[in-house]
């Protein structure tokens, strides 16, 4: 029986490789009740700006077949509860690796965010969601251009000095490769991939869309082989490591993409259909890898 799922991050040693992804598992306390959060490899808590946000309009969820759009808009409580409030509450019950994800609109908001994360004794790891609009610049995307993605990982390396950066990438670009090698020439540690694909849903009835923006981000299940192309072709061009994301559901889900190069995986949309989708992932780990004579879960990353 495989005992030891554990895996390393820039010299982090998780537990195993499945995390909750971001904005689909509060700031970890909410699941608390639910079950025991230390069996979690790491959680990546709710994307947090400079100032507090309330969010978008609502309708911010459509459902879809197997999968689900959401423009929730970056609701939180801002980076200065985060630090003071939300982090030390959940390092009192969780030992594992606390990712915070840190979003901007612009440069300088990225720059005075991660320096508070960085400042932060229970964080771990900060991973920079890139899929923000850039307001000094028409509201293009970060994320979109490898200049402007190389640009917000060297603001954001020049103020993080004690923790590994993850560079979260948009996949709703041409080249996700060329944006990754800016990041990485740029300084970033690691890449987490994939974000939300661009969506949208009409009610043919009112004919309206159905989410009050009209767009919002698609995930779930069905953008599986999309998300595991992608971190594919990434782990291949880049030397630093992967956070796999996008569709993962199952066991043999995680195990595909870590073959695909991923080294730890995010378990997004699928927490939202079923609360305990990460805690019966990693129950059935172990008996999967055995059933595939894999004695370390370790010698699988990047084996395709
Ligand atoms: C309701 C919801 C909220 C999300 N909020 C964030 C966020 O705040 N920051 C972020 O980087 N990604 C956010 N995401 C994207 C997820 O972290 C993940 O990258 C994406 O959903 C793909 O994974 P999945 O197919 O497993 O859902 C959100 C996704 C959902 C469904």
């Amino acid at each position: 029986m495989v005992k030891d799922l554990s895996i390393e991050l820039c010299g982090i040693k998780l537990a195993n490789p499945v995390v909750p992804a971001s904005g689909t598992f509060g700031f970890g306390l909410e699941l608390a009740d639910s079950f025991n959060l230390n069996i979690l490899g790491g959680i990546s808590l709710k994307g947090t700006t400079l100032e507090p946000r309330y969010g978008n309009p609502t309708p911010r969820v459509a459902e879809c077949h197997d999968g689900m759009i959401n423009s929730v808009g970056l609701q939180n409580p801002g980076i200065d509860a985060l630090v003071s409030q939300k982090v030390p509450a959940l390092r009192k019950v969780y030992d594992g690796c606390i990712i915070a994800n840190i979003s901007g609109f612009s440069i300088d908001e990225y720059r005075t965010c991660c320096a508070k994360a960085d400042a932060c004794e229970g964080i771990d790891i900060i991973e920079v969601n890139i899929s923000c609009p850039n307001v000094h610049n028409g509201g293009m995307a970060f994320g979109t251009s490898p200049d402007a993605a190389a640009d917000v990982t060297r603001a954001v390396k020049s103020v993080c000095k004690n923790k590994p950066v993850f560079i979260k990438l948009s996949p709703n670009v041409t080249d996700i490769v060329a944006i990754a090698r800016a990041c990485e020439d740029a300084g970033a540690d690691g890449l987490t991939l994939v974000n939300t694909f661009l969506g949208m849903r009409i009610d043919i009835k009112q004919r309206k869309p159905v989410i009050a923006n009209t767009m919002g981000g698609y995930s779930g299940r069905a953008v599986f082989p999309v998300a595991l192309r992608m971190v594919y072709q990434v782990a291949h061009a880049c030397k630093i490591p992967v956070m796999g994301c996008g569709g993962v559901a199952s066991a043999e889900d995680v195990i595909e993409m870590m073959m695909a190069g991923a080294t730890a995986v995010q378990v997004g949309a699928e927490n939202l259909r079923n609360p305990f989708a990460c805690p019966e992932i990693i129950e059935a780990l172990p008996d999967k890898l055995e059933d595939l004579n894999i004695e370390s879960i370790k010698d699988i990353i990047k084996v395709v």
